[in-house]
């Protein structure tokens, strides 16, 4: 079965309409990931609502909020009922801010308190990263005991090493299908098929043929096409490694019955 390994349904018009569609397109689960705090009761609900919809509770290095408590507030309220599978999305964007140190240093101490946490709490991470490959892979490597994903993974085959080696799992979105991504189809190729994933990131970043439109997590289906054809991976078993590398690394999450 089709995993879309991340996507926000929270910020679709229509979730439960997305929801059914990407159902009747063969997509069997969906990892609501959180970014902010004024979100995370949307994202929580989806997941409660819904028994192939999981959750996963962070703040996203664009978000400025200061006071992270919010985050093991969201734990502690969401853990008996086993959605909360992950932290995140946490991480460092260095796109908007390559010349402000502070920016970055503000990123940095909100990445690293979400990674102790994680640390503690024993939650994989879901980690954005961009344009920051020296501060992610050094960071990453002072938390060696937290496993998760790199995800929407656009970066460079030393940081996916690098993390691979950490234990960390390689999610591709639909830029994979984009005519320039040719560096992120040689990363796909060279990501071991028991670490690779799959995703949308919907609402953004829509896979060719519907590039440029709102995505949605149906589309997923066209990413993993993509990805089973570039690979010369039988799309069956595509299907059935990426769901149990799923599984394997978000080990809170239970399979649907
Ligand atoms: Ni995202």
């Amino acid at each position: 079965m089709l995993i879309d390994s991340h996507c926000h349904l929270n910020f679709l018009d229509s979730p439960n309409i997305a929801l059914a569609a990407a159902r009747m397109g063969g997509v069997g689960g969906f990892l609501c990931v959180g970014v902010d705090k004024d979100g995370i009761d949307d994202v929580c609900a989806l997941a409660q609502d819904n028994m192939d919809v999981w959750a996963s509770i962070g703040q996203h290095p664009n978000t400025t909020e200061k006071d992270l408590s919010w985050i093991s507030e969201r734990i502690a309220k969401f853990e008996s009922s086993s959605k909360v599978i992950a932290l995140g999305e946490m991480g460092l964007d260095y796109s908007q801010c390559s010349d402000d140190r502070e920016e970055q240093l503000r990123q940095i101490s909100c990445f690293e308190y979400q990674l102790a946490l994680a640390e503690n709490l024993k939650y994989p991470v879901i980690i954005h990263t961009r344009d920051a490959e020296e501060d992610t892979a050094s960071i990453l490597e002072n938390f060696s005991s937290v496993r998760g994903v790199m995800h929407c993974f656009t970066e460079s085959w030393a940081l996916a090493e690098k993390a691979l080696n950490l234990g960390y799992y390689i999610s591709m979105s639909g830029i994979v299908t984009f005519k320039n991504a040719g560096l992120v189809r040689e990363v796909a190729s060279r990501v071991p098929k028991d670490r690779l994933l799959v995703e949308t990131d919907s609402p953004w970043l829509a896979p060719v043929p519907y590039r440029g439109k709102l995505n949605q997590p149906l589309f997923v289906t066209e990413t993993a096409k993509f990805l089973a054809n570039y690979l010369d991976w039988e799309m069956s078993d595509f299907e059935l490694k990426t769901e149990q590398n799923f599984f394997r690394l978000f080990t809170k999450a239970k399979a649907i019955p």
